[in-house]
């Protein structure tokens, strides 16, 4: 990105970053070099390593560099490692701060893969000491805090249960003693919140949601605040040989492109849908943070300049059969278990849910769904007719 293109607002960066480069050959997009071997001129430069020469297919090639580029230009990132996929992302990282003895604290609204990563490998496997905390601890963090602590990890809002973290109390209390906080900043996609800039150290990113786009491409991101930060991360990839083909690279780029505009009228519809569901007599509470009466608005508006299109309502208490009817007779809403694309998406969410530091209560059963590209009237008119299931079978 050009330093002029710094000045200019969010979508115009989109737009311009990592495009129209001299290395592009006068296409607007990178090229897509599919690679493994690549060719030297002289014996004498196979080992010479010269920085910024081309080595070998893993390194990554035009639209593995272009993507780097256009994600730290927007999360404001020293560097950006891609991880074959959002887990990845999560998973990466937490292992490459990992330490013999560490002590891990991670948020317990985190994605439940992440959770069953730091139990069954971090815990179990590696003998690391991993404990949840409450998502709204805030700065009483403090107390959880040990010597051998080495990584806090945040995921905010929390994916199904849309707890905000304090992110500006939590990164003064670990920069304070030298801990990397990291952030599952998948719900903001980086375009509604930057954690870097308010002091954590990595923000995550499942890629596969918002910045493609499309529904058709698995991906993740680790953006770093720092240089040496992000070189942590990439020698931990380098070494243990993650990486992304040039095609996904290439294809979530393109999704990346138009992600500010979809952003923007996915999260006006879902809060148009959000304020009518709460008006129905048959959902007792929608959990999205812009609402007023979301228990953490407060924080969500100082730290946030948006929301996206996932948040979650819960229904009145009904038995389990029928929520399974409600979801059976959407006809606009997939049913499946992602979010972030341009289809809308429902699911039930208390299968799913484990907690640990602070258990789940909720009035009713929790859907979440993840807003589309649709009219707003039409969802509406397939959430009525669903929700009218509940009374008349
Ligand atoms: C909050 C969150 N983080 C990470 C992931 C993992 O992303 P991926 O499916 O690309 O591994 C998901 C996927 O649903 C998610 O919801």
């Amino acid at each position: 990105m050009s330093d002029e293109n710094n000045k200019h607002g969010p979508h115009t960066r989109l737009v311009h970053t990592a495009s129209a480069d001299p290395a592009y050959n006068k296409l607007v997009n990178p090229p897509i070099e599919r690679a493994s071997t690549m060719l030297f001129d002289k014996a004498e430069d196979l080992y010479a390593f010269t920085p910024g020469a081309r080595y070998y297919g893993r390194q990554g090639t035009a639209s593995q560099y272009a993507l780097r580029k256009a994600i730290a230009d927007m999360e404001g990132a020293a560097a950006v490692t891609l991880a074959p996929s959002g887990l990845a992302a999560c998973t990466l990282p937490l292992l490459a701060l990992s330490r013999p003895g560490g002590h891990m604290l991670i948020s317990d609204s985190v994605y439940g893969p992440t959770r069953a990563f730091c139990d069954g490998v971090l815990r179990d496997q590696h003998g690391l000491g991993i404990e949840y905390f409450d998502p709204r601890i805030g700065a009483d963090l403090a107390a959880h805090i040990r010597p051998e602590t080495c990584v806090i990890f945040l995921e905010s809002p929390g994916s199904l249960t849309f707890e905000i973290n304090d992110l500006k109390e939590i990164s003064k209390l670990a920069q304070a003693r030298q801990i990397p906080t990291l952030i599952d900043n998948t719900w903001s996609a980086g375009w509604f919140l930057k954690p870097l800039a308010l002091g954590i150290d990595y923000s995550l990113q499942a890629a596969t949601k918002y910045h493609t786009g499309h529904s058709d491409v698995i991906m993740g991101s680790i953006a770093a605040r720092t240089k040496e930060g992000g070189r942590v991360i990439a020698d931990y990839a380098r070494l243990t040989g993650n990486m992304v083909s040039p095609d996904d690279a290439w294809l979530v780029l393109r999704g990346m492109r138009t992600m500010g505009v979809r952003l923007e009228r996915q999260a006006q519809s879902a809060l148009d849908i959000a304020r009518w569901l709460s008006a129905r007599e048959d959902v007792a509470q929608v959990l999205h943070p812009a609402l007023p009466e979301h228990p953490d608005h407060a924080i969500w508006k100082r730290d946030f300049n948006g929301a996206s299109g996932l948040f979650g309502f819960i229904l009145n208490d009904v038995p389990e059969e029928s929520v399974l009817r409600f979801l059976d007779s959407l006809k606009l809403f997939g049913l499946g278990f992602s979010w972030g694309g341009y289809e809308s998406l429902a699911i039930h969410c208390d299968p799913q849910i484990k907690r640990t530091a602070r258990p789940w209560q909720a009035a009713g059963p929790l859907i979440r769904l993840s807003i589309g590209l649709e009219d707003k009237d039409d969802l509406i008119a397939d959430l009525t007719a669903g929700l009218n299931t509940l009374t008349t079978p």
